[in-house]
């Protein structure tokens, strides 16, 4: 299985990685691997003076970059505005949500679970969570989002998809934009139709999809303010590890069912 893996170099016959290296790379669910250090993207050295090696997985990685990608390039989010982020509480939300708030904005979270709203506003700073597990009906979730957003919704950081991208886009203001990051509700093959695509024209809205490894250009820039925010205490993440990897497959299973509290990962060795 492929993966991104942190870790620390054993041998090397690469005059830019010597052994006892902490790196960041694509490893896949082993042990070790050996990986070409010339390949883009395969292996990066890593600081931990002042962030954590697991870090570079979660907050400071692949998925900070990926955070950083809406609020700055798609959604451009001006201070005052309103930003909803759904999956609020996981590895991509959360930095979305802090991200968004360093510029200012008003920030939405949209959780599943008391638990995870709590901390979505009380650690992450998010100025509302929406617990979507307590509003099951339309009807109930859309007051849930009015009271979260009462000027309505100028940027969505989409992860989830389905009911909750629907009541999403109920709210939007006009000029608004989506950034389409993740469907996790249908990636056990579920249905998830868009209930009112009508709004999209209505409301002159503005959606874009991304894949966060075709953008590789602006992975030093978000890398750089992602670390100096995480080091500086300013960019707060949690992470939900497995203790070996014979738990890989019930922990990737888990994150579709919202068992992970922040960054899933799994402890190779
Ligand atoms: N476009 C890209 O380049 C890119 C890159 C990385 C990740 N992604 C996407 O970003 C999203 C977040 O990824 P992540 O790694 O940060 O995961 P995560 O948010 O740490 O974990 C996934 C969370 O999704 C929520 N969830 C799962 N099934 C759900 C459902 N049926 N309905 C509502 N919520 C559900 C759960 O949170 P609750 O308990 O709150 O429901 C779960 O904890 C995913 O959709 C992922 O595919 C996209």
């Amino acid at each position: 299985m492929i993966g991104g893996t942190v870790g620390e170099v054993v041998e090397s016959k690469h005059p830019k990685f010597a052994a006892g290296d902490k790196v960041v790379g694509m490893g896949g669910w082993q042990q070790y691997a050996v990986v070409d250090g010339n390949m883009l993207g395969m292996l990066r050295k890593v600081d931990t003076t002042h962030v954590p090696l697991s870090a570079y997985l979660g907050a400071v990685g692949m998925p900070g970059v990926t955070a950083r990608y809406g609020p700055v390039k798609l959604c451009a989010p001006k201070a005052g505005e309103t930003v909803v982020v759904s999956a609020a509480s996981g590895a991509v939300g959360g930095a979305v949500g802090q991200l968004a708030k360093v510029r200012g904005c008003r920030v939405v979270g949209i959780a599943g679970g008391t638990e995870k709203c709590r901390y979505v506003v009380d650690e992450l700073g998010f100025d509302a969570c929406v617990d979507y597990k307590q509003h099951k009906d339309a009807k109930s979730l859309d007051a849930a989002l009015a009271e979260a957003a009462p000027n309505g919704i100028d940027c969505n950081f989409e992860n989830v998809g389905g009911e909750i991208l629907n009541a999403v886009l109920r709210r939007m203001n006009a000029f608004g934009r989506m950034a389409l990051c993740g469907m996790i509700s249908g990636y056990e093959g579920q249905p998830i139709p868009l209930a009112n695509p009508a709004l999209i024209l209505t409301q002159r809205l503005r959606l874009e999809g991304f894949i966060v490894s075709e953008h590789m250009e602006v992975w030093p820039e978000a890398l750089k303010e992602l670390g100096t925010l995480a080091a500086t205490g300013k960019l707060k993440y949690r992470e939900t590890i497995a203790p070996t990897i014979e738990d890989a497959p019930e922990a990737f299973l888990g994150l579709l069912k919202g068992r992970n509290f922040g960054k899933q990962l799994v402890k190779l060795i």
